[in-house]
């Protein structure tokens, strides 16, 4: 079988020893470059699958290496690049990913957490790479639900949709409440403060299946739970820096067949990073005027961040509400489709949260509850690998 060939462009022989034997020891190929020209001509010659590229590097930087890289190969290959660099801020992060590069690790960085996001990347460009690593191909779809302003419903229909995807698809689903710091599914789905979060995985000395595992809590909807921090405070041992997030959807995309994650609005380390290894991010929206400025900004931005337009998908909430806009004013005021609608009953929807039971289980007759599933199996039917390809493509606007 294949081995994935990985190129290391770094200047620095210390790094390039300690990355050279990690990645030789999990069965890689290895290959060196110490600046920039070296690495184009070594990708030339050699076509290594993957490239690790540090930023700061003599005569071109990493970004250039990236550009010349991504001009040479046009939109017939696509070698996954990892950026590698010591800036945390997230112009720089934006400014790595609009040169070309797909993921990007701050030093210093984990050897685990490197090798998570070689695997993701080597199992999305190169599938027939993923068994030589020793891990299963990763194969799950990682959806996020990202609210483009709080309270549009975001939470609601994570919840709601994950549990019909496993109900009415009988697909195996795991819900990450990625609002660490107010996450409220223990709210929703009428769980106490006692049961364990993802502060249990983060503070544990590995993270793999086994602690996930005992984590995870089996909620009696049919679907599993990766429950958020109990209390605010302890929301900041989920590190942005260590990728803690990425890390477990990698791990929980390899379990199961839909891995779905309630984000709220911010643009921060935590999130881009959930955005960025997700196979699609709903944007749920309101048809006001706020809600609308917000999904230009956040559409923008994603187009930035080289998310074809495949990968962010528009959901109107409470799409019968008047709100004295419609639908296709909508749609023109953004330039963009509205892909999915789900209807307005608050009655419906405010009695599952208080009762702390999914609508689409304890009203799945109500309109809402149609409105839910006929969601789910539009997005069942989503081809995933089409809005990858997509996004390959130069992003349009
Ligand atoms: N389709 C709907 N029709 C009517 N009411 C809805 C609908 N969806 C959600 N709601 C109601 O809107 C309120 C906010 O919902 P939810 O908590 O899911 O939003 P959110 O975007 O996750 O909010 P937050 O910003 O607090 O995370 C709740 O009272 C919920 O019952
Ligand atoms: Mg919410």
């Amino acid at each position: 079988m294949a081995v994935a060939r990985i190129l290391i462009v770094d200047d620095d022989p210390d790094t390039q020893r300690v990355l050279g034997y990690t990645l030789t020891q999990e069965g890689f190929q290895v290959l060196v470059a110490v600046d920039g020209s070296e690495a184009l001509r070594v990708r030339e010659r050699e076509r290594p699958d993957l490239i690790l590229l540090d930023v700061m590097l003599p005569k071109l930087d990493g970004y250039q290496v990236a550009e010349r890289i991504r001009a040479d190969e046009g939109s017939t290959s696509h070698v996954p690049i990892i950026m590698v660099t010591a800036e945390t801020d997230i112009e720089q992060k934006v400014r790595g990913l609009r040169a070309g590069a797909d993921d990007y690790l701050v030093k210093p960085f984990h050897p685990a957490e490197l090798l998570a996001r070689i695997r993701s990347l080597l199992a999305r460009f190169a599938p027939r790479y993923a068994e030589t690593v020793g891990q299963p191909s990763a194969s799950g779809r990682v959806f996020a639900f990202y609210g483009a302003k709080g309270g549009v419903g975001t939470t609601t229909l994570a919840i709601n949709a994950a549990v019909a995807l496993q109900r009415d698809q009988g697909r195996r689903v795991v819900l990450v409440d990625g609002n660490l710091q107010f996450g409220d599914h223990r709210v929703f789905l009428d769980l106490g403060l006692d049961r364990k979060s993802i502060v249990d995985v983060v503070v544990a000395p590995t993270i793999d299946q086994d602690l996930l595992k005992s984590v995870l809590i089996h909620h009696d909807s049919g679907i599993d739970l990766l429950l958020a921090p109990p209390s605010p405070e302890t929301a900041e041992l989920v590190s942005a820096e260590q990728h803690h997030m990425a890390a477990i959807i990698d791990l929980l995309r390899q379990r199961y067949d839909y891995v779905i994650i309630d984000i709220d609005k911010r643009l921060d380390e935590a999130n881009l990073d959930v955005i960025a290894a997700s196979d699609v991010v709903f944007v749920v929206m309101t048809a006001d005027l706020s809600c609308l400025k917000n999904v230009r900004l956040v559409l923008e931005t994603m187009s930035q961040l080289g998310m074809g337009s495949g990968r962010v998908q528009l959901v109107l909430n409470r799409s019968t509400a008047y709100t004295g806009i419609t639908i296709k004013n909508a749609e023109s005021a953004l330039r963009r489709k509205i892909a999915y609608q789900v209807v307005n009953d608050y009655r419906v929807a405010i009695t599952a949260l208080n009762t702390g039971a999914p609508f689409v289980v304890a009203r799945s007759d109500s309109a809402l509850g149609k409105s839910v599933v006929d969601f789910v199996r539009q997005v069942a039917r989503l081809d995933v690998a089409r809005a990858d390809a997509a996004d390959l493509a130069p992003a349009t606007t």
